[in-house]
């Protein structure tokens, strides 16, 4: 068990709002097909403001919301994988956007698994006593990976930013991370890439040019098998929780609310199934806005931490799966 205390979230969604009535316009699909295999019936997209934008707003509401002043935190950990630049980061752009000038800062990516690895990273680090406050910034505009002439793919995603501020807490608080379980797959890495940039330089000789590992050519546009993604994220979201569970030695009964990665509400659907929880249980937001990638967990968190929907003592399950392929759960004591 770790010590960890939330102490504030904020999330920030682009205002554009792309319906499944729009994507039938430019590729050949539907409402019904749309909604019945996924669940989602719109995603918000940028209007053009980029990844560490989306960032700064969100560290903004969290901030605003932990009580905590800029200068306060030790640590920003930035999780994408569409950020702006290659450097500087995503965190070191919010550091310096929002004055946090004690904060050091990376990005960490972990492709949709990125937030729970994330709190994770930050429970331990807080736990050694070194640091005190830990700003987690999931931003993502996913539309900058997206072919919209791909039907299997681009009625998936959405674009949107969350961030999350924690400390240790006071030694009688009893909030904390009870247990995580983190894993990746790297063997099922072909089932979803995204290419970044290739080697290109002056005394390259033709014949030293080496074939893409994953057979991919679409360049930055996100390739998936969407099946083998499926069949994945069911059992590593199940097995996840499950091996996190009992770890933390508690019944998955006494868990408020598990969180999963917004990417299909068949995926939650199934899970909760297997899992044997009421649907209740699963917060689901996927319908209004898709696969958001490292930011749909934190969005999710927000909004029932201000709707009031969480108390202080609650037990709550964060759960993800992405490219890598990566996977994890962490149980959180609010
Ligand atoms: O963050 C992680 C990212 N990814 C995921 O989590 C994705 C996980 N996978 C999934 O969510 C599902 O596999 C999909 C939603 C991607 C696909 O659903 P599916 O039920 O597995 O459909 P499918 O790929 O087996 O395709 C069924 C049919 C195909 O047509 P045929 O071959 O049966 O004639 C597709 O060409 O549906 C067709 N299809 C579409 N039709 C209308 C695929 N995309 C569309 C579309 N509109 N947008």
């Amino acid at each position: 068990m770790l010590k960890l205390k939330l102490l504030g979230t904020g999330t920030y969604l682009p205002e554009l709002i792309l319906t499944n009535e729009m994507l039938s316009q430019i590729v050949e699909t539907n409402d019904e097909w749309i909604t019945s295999r996924t669940g989602i019936t719109e995603r918000r997209l940028s209007s053009g403001e980029p990844t560490w934008h989306m960032a700064v707003r969100a560290a903004e509401k969290a901030l605003a919301a932990s009580g905590l002043a800029a200068n306060d935190l030790d640590l920003i950990v930035a999780t994408s994988v569409t950020p702006d630049y290659f450097f500087p980061s995503v965190s070191s752009i919010v550091q310096d956007e929002i004055g946090a000038a004690n904060a050091f800062c990376f990005d960490l990516n972990a492709a949709c698994t990125g937030f729970v690895y994330a709190v994770d990273l930050a429970a331990r680090y807080l736990n050694t006593g070194d640091i005190r406050n830990v700003l987690v910034v999931s931003a993502e505009n996913v539309s900058k990976l997206t072919d919209y002439t791909d039907r299997a793919t681009c009625v998936l995603f959405g674009d949107g930013a969350s961030a999350a501020v924690f400390s240790a807490g006071s030694p009688d608080d009893e909030s904390c991370l009870l247990a995580s379980h983190l894993g990746t797959k790297g063997e099922g890495g072909k089932y979803l890439v995204s290419q970044a940039l290739k080697i290109n330089h002056p005394f390259i000789e033709n014949d030293q040019v080496w074939p893409d590992r994953f057979g991919h050519d679409k360049g930055h546009n996100l390739t998936m098998e969407g099946n083998e993604v499926y069949k994945f994220a069911v059992n590593a979201m199940t097995e996840s929780i499950k091996a996190a569970t009992e770890k933390a030695g508690i019944k998955l009964a006494q868990i408020k609310y598990i969180i999963p990665h917004q990417a299909n509400s068949r995926i939650v659907d199934a899970s909760a199934r297997r899992l044997k929880v009421k649907s209740a249980q699963m917060i689901s937001r996927v319908s209004d806005f898709g696969n958001t990638s490292s930011a749909s967990i934190p969005i999710c968190l927000d909004e029932i931490i201000r709707d009031d929907r969480l108390k202080r003592g609650d037990l709550i399950a964060i759960c993800g799966f992405g490219a890598g392929l990566t996977y994890g759960a962490a149980i959180l004591r609010y």
